[in-house]
């Protein structure tokens, strides 16, 4: 719980969400963490406790964040609920010969949890998720999925020792908190908008207060390495020029190039291949979306296979993300492509 944790973290966190609105970039398309802290009122909550209060809730609304479960280390057997669902579904569907095409958050968790069942990792997920007390989600299934792909990866292509993870847009840093507990972690930066920042700042605070934190205005170029515990960076999408070369052995990308500009994603690999190590992994998951953009400029299509990948990376694996189809599919409905891709990058293409 966040009340426990220490003052001075506390302080320090509720200092750097009041200068979000100073750190943010006039062209970047924003989120909605502005909006959401606007309709709370924040700015004119001084007091640190109620600010806190305020942006838990609207982190646990999120689409993001995770929802406690109020018995942390018990099995939240909630989640029956949805497996049980998922079971009917699936009958009916044999008996129709259909598949139904309910999008609703408990039908998408129903499918997922069928889905990492059938991968024989139903009870370690549930075994994982018990030690944060969150409720199980789609989220929380698609994030153990990929830390399972990943820890696979790590482990098969020998990559250890205290690692350094780079994740481009992370939402509300859920799967940083689960890197940190499955895989030597040892700088784990994240790059997002200041909003975005804001949600899973307030994520490391609350479950893992035992790391050190720097936030974009802390950043010291000099001192970047020289941590002597494990420490999570919060920086802004401008900051990545100033993170050393070759440095890197992780980077992960999870549905968020999709969103970008051209040029952001082409600026965001030019620095990939410059601060990921020889060798590094590099993970990412993005579906086909078009950009909305004025309409004398056209449309505007991301396409994940288009991506400026260099020439000379090993790829370990392309292709369609299992888990995005496994919970997507319904009647007419034809899940937007969605391709993951893990590969070892070779810089000097
Ligand atoms: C759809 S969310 C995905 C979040 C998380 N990776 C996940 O899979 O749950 C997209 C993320 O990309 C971030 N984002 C959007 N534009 C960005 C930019 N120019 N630089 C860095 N992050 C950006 C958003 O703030 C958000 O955190």
């Amino acid at each position: 719980m966040v009340e426990d944790v220490n003052k001075d973290l506390k302080d320090r966190y509720c200092k750097f969400v009041s200068k979000i609105p100073t750190f943010k970039d006039k062209q970047a398309k924003l989120g909605h963490w502005e909006d959401a802290i606007k309709s709370f009122n924040l700015y004119s909550v001084k007091n640190c406790s109620q600010k806190l209060d305020i942006i838990g809730k609207i982190v646990e609304g999120s689409e993001f964040g995770f929802r406690s479960f109020y018995k942390k280390y018990f099995t939240n057997f909630l989640f029956l609920k949805d497996f049980l669902l998922a079971r009917i579904i699936l009958i009916g569907e044999k008996i129709s010969g259909t598949i139904s095409n309910n999008r609703i958050t408990k039908y998408e968790h129903a499918r997922a949890l069928e889905f990492i069942k059938k991968k024989g990792l139903l009870f370690e997920y549930l075994e994982f998720i018990k030690s944060f007390g969150i409720k199980s989600e789609m989220q929380t299934i698609r994030y153990f999925y990929y830390l399972k792909n990943l820890n696979d990866v790590l482990e098969k292509q020998q990559i250890k020792g205290k690692l350094n993870f780079l994740e481009i847009g992370a939402g509300a840093g859920g799967f940083s908190l689960f890197c940190f507990k499955k895989i030597s972690v040892f700088r784990y930066v994240i790059v997002d908008l200041p909003e975005m920042l804001g949600y899973a700042a307030y994520q490391i605070l609350k479950y893992r207060p035992d790391l050190s934190v720097v936030y974009p205005d802390e950043f010291n170029e000099g001192l970047f390495g020289k941590e002597n515990k494990p420490t999570v960076y919060f920086l802004l999408p401008k900051q990545i020029e100033y993170l050393p070369e070759n440095f890197f052995n992780v980077i992960l990308n999870f549905t968020s190039f999709s969103e970008m500009a051209p040029e952001e994603i082409i600026r965001y690999f030019s620095y990939i291949y410059k601060i990921g190590k020889q060798g590094a992994i590099f993970y990412n998951v993005n579906r086909v979306k078009q950009l909305s953009k004025k309409e004398e400029d056209g449309v505007i299509i991301n396409n994940p296979l288009l991506f400026p990948y260099g020439n000379n990376d090993e790829i370990l694996s392309f292709g369609t993300d299992e888990f995005h189809y496994a919970t997507r599919t319904g009647i007419g409905v034809i899940p937007t492509m969605t391709i993951s891709r893990i590969a070892r990058i070779k810089s000097n293409n």
